[in-house]
C-alpha cells in the first residue's frame, strides 16, 4: 500500500539480517513512526503494547520474533532459547489464533539436535514465506470479495455503503487487508463506493487507522461513533458489513474487536448481509463454540484516557475523560454466533459461516 507515494508493508526487512521494522501504530494517525525490532523481546512489546496489532500482523510479528530469538541466541543455549521464545510470544495476547498458528508452524521446524545456523537459516525462510502467503491470502480475500460489491452496484446502480468496525485493512495484515481487501479492490476497479467507519471506542482503531489508510487511499469514508451504525441501517444508508475476524470457530462463530456483536444483531434486524472475511489462519479448527475463546480484557486506562492531537502544538496528549476514580471495564473482543453471519470471505472463496461451510472449502 502507498503512503504518500512510497509502497509499504506492516512489516518488513532491509539488508540488516539483525532488524525487523514495522510501523509502529500507536502514533498513528498523528505521526509516522518506524520502529525496529532487534529481539524477541522487542517483539514481545511490540505485539502486547500494541505497536502491531490486528490478527496477521501479529502473527508475522511473532514469526521474526521467534527468528530474532535464535539470531541473537547464545550459540551454547540456543535451542532452549528458541523453545523460551515460543513459550513468551504466545503469551503476548491471547484472542488471535494467527499468533498460535505462526509460532506452531515455526516451531514444528526447530530440531535441537541441528546447528544453530541452519536453524538461523529456516526461521528466516519460514517468516519471510509465512509472511509473504499470509498477504497472497489477504489479495485473495479482496478479489472473492469484490464480486459483493459489485453485485450490489450492479443491482442498485448507486454508489455502494459499506460499513467496517475497527481496523482491518493493511496495517492490520501486512497488505491488502481481510475486510478492506474487498473495498481497496472495488475502488481500484472503479465501482463508486462509501464506507461507514466505526471510531471502535476505546482505542479507536477505525477512526484513527481505517480511516487514515482510507484516505490515503483517496476511498470516500465517513467516520461514525459506534452508536450510529444501528441508526444508519434503519435509515436504509447501509448496503453491506464487512468486518474482519481474530479468531474464527470451525463451526463459523466469529470473535472480532468489541461492538461487533451489536453490529450483527442490528445488521440482522436489519436484513443486510453481514460478512466477515478472514485468512484460514485465523479459524481455529479445535474449537465450535465462540465462547470457549478467551477475550482479552484489557488496561482500563484505554476507557478512562483517550488520546489526540493539539491543533496548536501539534502535539499529542492524553486526556482522562471520566470522573477521578470511576471503575471502568474494558473487554477487547466479542463473540458473533455463526447465526448472524451472513458468510465468511475467505482465500478460498466465500461460504456459509457453519461447519458444512467451512469443511466445504477446508
Ligand atoms: O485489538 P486489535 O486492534 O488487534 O484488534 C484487531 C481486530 O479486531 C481486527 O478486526 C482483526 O484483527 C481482524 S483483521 C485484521
Amino acid at each position: 500500500m502507498r503512503i504518500d507515494g512510497t509502497h509499504y508493508r506492516s512489516i518488513w526487512m532491509e539488508e540488516d539480517p539483525g532488524v525487523v521494522k514495522v510501523i509502529d501504530q500507536r502514533f498513528l494517525p498523528f505521526e509516522f513512526r518506524i520502529l525496529e525490532l532487534r529481539s524477541m523481546t522487542d517483539a514481545y512489546d511490540a505485539i502486547a503494547g500494541m505497536a502491531v496489532r490486528g490478527a496477521p500482523l501479529i502473527g508475522a510479528t511473532a514469526a521474526f520474533g521467534l527468528y530474532l530469538a535464535a539470531f541473537r541466541s547464545d550459540p551454547q543455549n540456543w535451542c532452549e532459547e528458541v523453545k523460551a521464545a515460543a513459550e513468551k510470544l504466545l503469551s503476548a495476547r491471547p484472542t488471535a489464533v494467527n499468533l498460535r498458528y505462526a509460532v506452531e508452524l515455526l516451531m514444528e521446524k526447530v530440531i535441537c539436535a541441528g546447528s544453530r545456523e541452519s536453524m538461523i537459516k529456516e526461521l528466516l525462510h519460514l517468516s519471510i514465506r509465512f509472511t509473504e502467503d499470509e498477504v497472497i491470502r489477504c489479495k485473495k480475500i479482496g478479489e472473492h470479495g469484490v464480486a459483493l460489491i459489485r453485485e450490489i452496484h450492479e443491482r442498485t446502480s448507486q454508489p455502494v455503503r459499506i460499513l467496517t468496525h475497527c481496523n482491518a485493512g493493511w496495517l492490520a495484515c501486512i497488505d491488502y487487508g481481510t475486510a478492506l481487501a474487498p473495498i481497496y479492490l472495488a475502488h481500484d476497479q472503479g465501482y463508486p463506493i462509501q464506507v461507514w467507519v466505526d471510531e471502535t471506542r476505546p482505542r479507536n482503531q477505525g477512526a484513527r487507522l481505517t480511516a487514515y489508510e482510507l484516505g490515503k487511499h483517496g476511498v470516500p469514508h465517513t467516520v461514525i461513533v459506534d452508536n450510529a451504525g444501528g441508526h444508519l441501517m434503519q435509515l436504509g444508508e447501509v448496503d453491506l458489513v464487512l468486518v474482519g475476524s481474530d479468531r474464527t470457530t470451525r463451526c463459523g462463530d466469529v470473535v472480532n474487536k468489541i461492538g461487533t456483536y451489536l453490529k450483527a444483531l442490528a445488521a440482522k434486524d436489519n436484513k443486510i448481509p453481514f460478512y466477515v472475511a478472514l485468512p484460514s489462519t485465523t479459524i481455529d479448527f479445535e474449537l465450535t463454540d465462540g465462547r470457549q475463546i478467551e477475550i482479552e480484557n484489557r488496561d482500563v486506562v484505554e476507557i478512562t484516557h483517550m488520546e489526540g492531537i493539539n491543533e496548536e502544538t501539534q502535539t499529542s496528549s492524553l486526556f482522562r475523560i471520566l470522573p477521578e476514580g470511576s471503575p471502568a471495564l474494558n473487554p477487547g473482543f466479542d463473540v458473533t454466533p455463526a447465526g448472524l453471519v451472513t458468510g465468511l470471505i475467505t482465500e478460498k472463496g466465500i461460504c456459509e459461516a457453519s461447519e458444512a461451510g467451512i469443511k466445504s472449502l477446508f
